[in-house]
């Protein structure tokens, strides 16, 4: 989309491309959090239950390489129809945002979820659970998950929130299409 945008085959009206930049920069705050919970909370957590078991060097290595990236994109998303090649540098940081992303949590599922569930207490795994809801915009991130969730993740989530995570979807959800449609033409 934001190609096609950069290479004029595709219009977006100042309002269409502020409701883009927004999208972005939450987007790229809510991924800079989630990495700050991870180095600052789980990675201790982590080390202190399973000790040698476990090299964090190379998930802490991505996380240094993605969060420069974050900030390309939050720049250009402010330059976005002030600058003229803001939405080619966004669109191109966002292309490498997306592989990165896609190898770090592989990763991070392969390597850490197996650790997590032998080693880390319930406790400890509140605690990392809590910190990193503290800095969410739940109002941005939770029709998200609604919509990209697998059923067996939502039943999940639903389990552990019971009815209230039903009305705040639709409350939510309201405000999250409106967004959708405007930024992707569709809901
Ligand atoms: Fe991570």
């Amino acid at each position: 989309m934001l190609c096609r945008i950069a290479v004029g085959e595709q219009q977006a009206d100042p309002v269409r491309l502020a409701a883009i930049a927004t999208f972005a920069t939450k987007m790229c705050a809510g991924i800079h959090h989630h990495h700050q919970a991870e180095d600052d909370v789980l990675w201790p957590v982590i080390v202190r239950s399973a000790g040698a078991e476990v090299d964090l060097s190379e998930l802490s290595d991505d996380h240094a390489q993605l969060d420069p990236l974050l900030k390309e994109i939050t720049t250009a998303a402010a330059g976005l129809g002030k600058e003229q090649s803001a939405a080619g540098r966004m669109a191109r940081s966002l292309a490498t945002l997306a592989d990165l992303l896609d190898q770090h949590i592989e990763e991070e599922e392969r390597l850490l979820f197996p650790i997590i569930a032998k080693y880390v207490s319930e406790k400890d795994w509140e605690s990392v659970e809590d910190e990193v809801r503290k800095g969410g915009d739940i109002g941005f991130d939770l029709p998200r998950i609604g919509q990209y969730a697998r059923p067996d993740e939502l039943a999940e989530l639903r389990r552990l929130a019971g009815p209230l995570l039903a009305i705040l979807l639709r409350l939510l959800n309201h405000g999250h299409r409106r967004r959708q449609r405007l930024i992707f033409g569709t809901a």
